[in-house]
């Protein structure tokens, strides 16, 4: 059966059972596995390696594009197989070592790891891991449900294990665009004119001579784990899709906007989910995770083209995929992250982007990725390729978490990934900001009466008065500006009164 996907017969002696392909892997080398938001990953050598571990500790650099599915991460945590971990996880075992100061982190744009790794200013992939849904007869490989960094792994590394996945459909073949920037200095501009374009090959390009195992799984993705829209989200998706309208009836916007990204998780999902019943016709996004809602999207006839690097999507909308690649084939493209999230076609397709703050401060900063300033949630993920470079940058998030007890617009963020400059709308459930074109002062006040909960608006309110008597072009109390924080740390409220503080009993930092 496996046979006619591995289509250069000299490679049928390489196939091997996981446990001996991962001996391949030893103590201190850094390894490069495929997965991008729990899509694509490899499944079956982890579990390998955690089985090794056990009797022989060891510990490894693991690359991947971006999150995995299938619990790789916990296991490889549990296992103390990580030593370091890039460029982005979204597994709370891995979260709780990483907090604990037990797994180094390095938490980088999407679009730089394999640039880092091409200009030698990280350390070289010794051994590249990558699921694929078949072997080409020269012996390309053919990725599955993401492309991520797989593709210059394979190319950079010594040495290619390869997981042909016996659950990934043939038919996926085609559906990728294999291309890379050239090495400097003989760079020249990624030819990406359109969403839509295809510009590299269909398959991974490796020499087969480096392919050194071939392990045989038979395992699903994981399912994504976006909750379907609620009356926020509902709410958020309104006002975006009002301000858009707008746009578009005052000529700035045409009515199928610019090409659309939107970012991992619920809150975006289902804005994008609002989309179905907005106005707009002929929209095309240029991603790097397809969720749900793209689907639903291209469904429904809203969108007619989505270029990304991964698939992630829940059970049911995933079969329907993979039963119809038929059909999505010409309306769906796959790209390796470093072109799906280069600046310079970002700039060039003019994106608008719309990515989740866990909270933002009175003048536009946003923070995504620490909770309480300290403590790493997920990673920036790809919300800086696109944010820093987009046609219109659009931030989504809740006015409160915690049942009100963290206001998600502080004085002062307490971690920094998107600076003010970088972001021109905030939306939450009660509005929208519109920042473009505003100093720090008049920022404050769209921010505040358009997207702070009622709960917080005259603290809010205050703070700025009191700030602003004191002067400057960002008028901050620094010694009051991480206040709203500390009362949450020490008393589990936000709220100066703290009417809330006395429904929590103990509280740990959200994502501890
Ligand atoms: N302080 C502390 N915790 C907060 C918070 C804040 N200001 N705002 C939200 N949270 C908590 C929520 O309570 C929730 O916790 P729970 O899981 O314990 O219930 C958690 O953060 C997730 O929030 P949710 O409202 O479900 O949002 P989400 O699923 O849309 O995820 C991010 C939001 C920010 C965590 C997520 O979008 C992310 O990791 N972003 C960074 C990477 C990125 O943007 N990539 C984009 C390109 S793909």
């Amino acid at each position: 059966m496996y046979q006619e996907r591995i289509r250069l017969p000299r490679l049928h002696d390489k196939v091997m059972e996981a446990d001996e392909a991962a001996k391949l892997i030893r103590d201190g080398m850094v390894v490069g596995m495929s997965g991008f938001t729990r899509a694509g990953d490899c499944k079956a050598v982890p579990f390998a390696l955690a089985r090794r571990a056990a009797d022989e500790p060891f510990s490894i650099t693991l690359m991947t594009g971006a999150s995995l599915g299938n619990d790789i991460d916990k296991v490889l945590s549990q296992a103390g197989v990580i030593a370091r971990r890039l460029p982005f996880q979204s597994d709370e075992t891995l979260r709780r070592k990483i907090n604990a100061g037990e797994v180094m982190f390095i938490d980088q744009h999407l679009s730089e790891t394999v640039e880092q790794l091409r200009g030698g200013q990280i350390a070289p992939i010794d051994v590249a891991v990558v699921e694929a849904a078949a072997i080409t007869e020269q012996g390309g490989i053919v990725p599955t449900t993401s492309v991520g960094n797989s593709a210059s792994f394979a190319m950079l590394a010594k040495k290619v294990i390869v997981e042909i996945n016996l659950n990934m459909p043939l038919a996926l073949e085609g559906l990728h665009d294999i291309a890379f920037p050239v090495q400097r200095p003989h760079r020249q501009p990624i030819p990406l004119i359109s969403v839509d374009q295809r510009i590299g090959l269909p398959y991974i390009p490796v020499d087969p001579e480096k392919i050194a195992a071939i392990v045989i799984t038979a395992k699903d993705d994981s399912p994504s784990n976006v909750l379907p829209p609620d009356a926020e989200t509902r709410q958020i998706a309104g006002h975006l899709i009002a301000f858009l309208d707008r746009e578009v009836r005052a000529g700035r916007l045409s009515p199928s906007l610019q090409p659309l990204q939107a970012g991992i998780g619920t809150i975006s999902n289902a804005v994008l989910h609002g989309l179905i019943d907005s106005p707009f016709s002929d929209l095309k996004m240029y991603s790097e995770v397809l969720q749900d809602s793209t689907i639903e999207l291209l469904d429904a006839g809203r969108l007619s083209f989505a270029s990304a690097s991964s698939v992630t999507l829940s059970r049911d909308v995933y079969a329907r995929f993979l039963s119809r690649l038929d059909h999505y084939r010409s309306r769906v493209l796959l790209r390796p992250q470093e072109i799906s999230n280069h600046p310079e076609v970002i700039r060039r397709l003019g994106l608008i982007t719309i990515n989740t703050a866990l909270e933002c401060d009175i003048y536009g900063n946003v923070n995504s990725t620490h909770v309480l300033g300290t403590h790493m949630m997920n990673g920036i993920g790809g919300s800086g390729d696109f944010a820093r470079n987009a046609h219109l940058s659009v931030f989504v998030t809740k006015s409160i978490a915690k049942g009100g007890n963290i206001s998600s617009v502080v004085p002062m963020v307490a971690h920094v990934d998107h600076t003010e400059h970088d972001v021109d709308i905030i939306v939450t459930e009660h509005g929208l900001a519109d920042l473009r074109g505003l100093a720090p002062r008049e920022r404050a006040r769209e921010i505040i009466n358009h997207c702070a909960d009622p709960l917080y608006r005259d603290a809010l309110r205050d703070y700025v008065a009191r700030a602003s008597v004191r002067g400057g072009q960002t008028p901050h109390l620094l010694e009051e500006a991480f206040a709203w924080h500390l009362r949450y740390r020490d008393h589990g409220s936000m709220r100066e009164d703290g009417p809330l503080a006395a429904a929590v009993q103990k509280k740990e930092p959200a994502c501890a």
